[in-house]
C-alpha cells in the first residue's frame, strides 16, 4: 500500500469521474499491464477495485474512471461528492486479473458504460503494437459515454451502441458477435446482464471458453445470497485451529470471529486477495476470478465467498 496525490479530476461523461493520481514526489509509479486495477482505500475501512484506463506505457500517472452507482455503499458516491485535487488517497499496486491474451489472433472488446475502462487501456496497447481489434461500446446514451472523444480518434474500430439510438432499446448480442473469427479473443467488461448475454452467445456459438474473458466489479446483493447455505467446518492446517461456518456467514467471516484475519479486499469473490490453497475437501466456488479450470481444481478458493460441498474443509491457514 502507499498513498498518490489526486492531482486531475475531470467529468468525463453523466455521472463519471475521471481521476488522475501520481507519486507523492512526482516519481515513476509501478508499472501496470493493459487491463489491470488498483485497490483504493477509502474512508471508513472501504476498499474499491478501479482499472486503470491510461496507456500502461506511462509511468507518471493512474487515471481512473469511476461510475457514480445508484446502489453505492460509499465506495463511488465517496469518491464523486468529497474527493478534490490535491487530497492524497492509499491505493495498492496494480493486479491483472483481467489482462489480453498474447495467443489471440485479434481482440474483440464489448464495452458496457463505466466498462470501457480497462478496455481502454487495452485498446491502446493494441492500437501501439499494431495488433486487429474492434470495439463495441454499449451505453445508455452518448452523454453517459466516457472517454468517446478519445476513442473516436482510433477510427473505424469503435462501435458504439446507445440504447436512445435504436428501436429495440438493447444492444443487439448478434450483432456484437455475430462475426466473431477463429483465433479472436472476446473480452466484455459491463453490466451483469450484458456479460451473462455474451457468455451464453459465445458458448452457443462454440466459442472456446479460453477465448471469452470477463471483468466484473460488483455483485448484486441477490448473487451474495446465493452464496450462503448449510453449516461446515473449516480446519485451519498450519494454526490447528477448527472453525465452524455458520449457514449465513463467510468462511472469512468465521475466520474473523475466531480471531484469525487473513488478508481480504473485496469481499464479493472479486479481487483473489483472499485465495487460500486447499489441502482436502470439496469446495463450492463462488468466485469471479478462478478461470473453469481453476475451480474445477479445487485447489485453491476465495474464503470471502466460496463455501465447502463437504462437511470439513482443510485449508493452509
Ligand atoms: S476478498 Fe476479494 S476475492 Fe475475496
Amino acid at each position: 500500500m502507499f498513498q498518490v496525490k489526486v492531482t486531475r479530476l475531470k467529468r468525463e461523461a453523466d455521472g463519471i469521474l475521471g481521476i488522475e493520481l501520481q507519486a507523492l514526489d512526482g516519481a515513476a509509479l509501478a508499472p501496470f499491464e493493459p487491463g489491470a486495477h488498483i485497490d483504493v482505500h477509502l474512508a471508513d475501512g472501504l476498499t474499491r477495485q478501479y482499472s486503470l484506463c491510461n496507456d500502461a506505457s506511462e509511468t507518471d500517472r493512474y487515471r481512473l474512471g469511476v461510475g457514480l452507482s445508484a446502489t453505492s455503499r460509499g465506495g463511488s458516491r465517496y469518491l464523486h461528492t468529497s474527493l478534490r485535487e490535491g487530497d492524497l488517497l492509499e491505493i495498492s499496486a496494480p493486479r491483472t486479473l483481467f489482462g489480453l491474451s498474447r495467443e489471440a489472433a485479434s481482440h474483440r472488446f464489448i464495452a458496457g458504460g463505466i466498462g470501457i475502462t480497462p478496455i481502454l487501456s487495452m485498446i491502446r496497447w493494441c492500437d501501439r503494437h499494431a495488433v486487429p481489434w474492434q470495439l463495441h461500446y454499449c451505453v445508455r446514451s452518448r452523454t453517459c459515454a466516457a472517454y468517446l472523444e478519445e476513442l473516436e480518434a482510433f477510427g473505424g474500430s469503435v462501435h458504439v451502441h446507445a440504447n436512445d439510438e435504436s428501436d429495440s432499446g438493447v444492444p443487439d448480442i448478434h450483432v456484437l458477435m455475430g462475426d466473431v473469427k477463429p483465433g479472436e479473443h472476446v473480452y466484455c467488461c459491463g453490466p451483469g446482464g450484458l456479460m451473462d448475454a455474451v457468455s451464453h452467445h459465445g458458448q452457443r456459438c462454440g466459442i472456446p471458453r479460453d477465448n471469452l474473458h470477463f471483468e466484473r466489479f460488483t455483485v448484486s446483493p441477490a448473487q451474495i445470497a446465493d452464496s450462503t447455505g448449510r453449516a461446515f467446518t473449516v480446519v485451519l492446517a498450519r494454526l490447528g485451529k477448527r472453525c465452524e461456518v455458520k449457514a449465513d456467514e463467510s468462511i472469512l467471516e468465521s475466520l474473523e470471529r475466531h480471531g484469525v484475519c487473513p488478508p481480504f479486499s473485496c469481499r464479493e469473490g472479486l479481487c483473489r486477495s483472499c485465495e487460500v490453497e486447499v489441502l482436502a475437501g470439496e469446495v463450492e466456488h463462488h468466485d469471479y476470478v478462478l478461470s473453469e479450470e481453476e475451480q474445477t481444481s479445487g485447489r485453491s478458493l476465495m474464503i470471502c465467498v466460496s463455501r465447502a460441498k463437504s462437511d470439513e474443509l482443510v485449508i493452509d491457514i
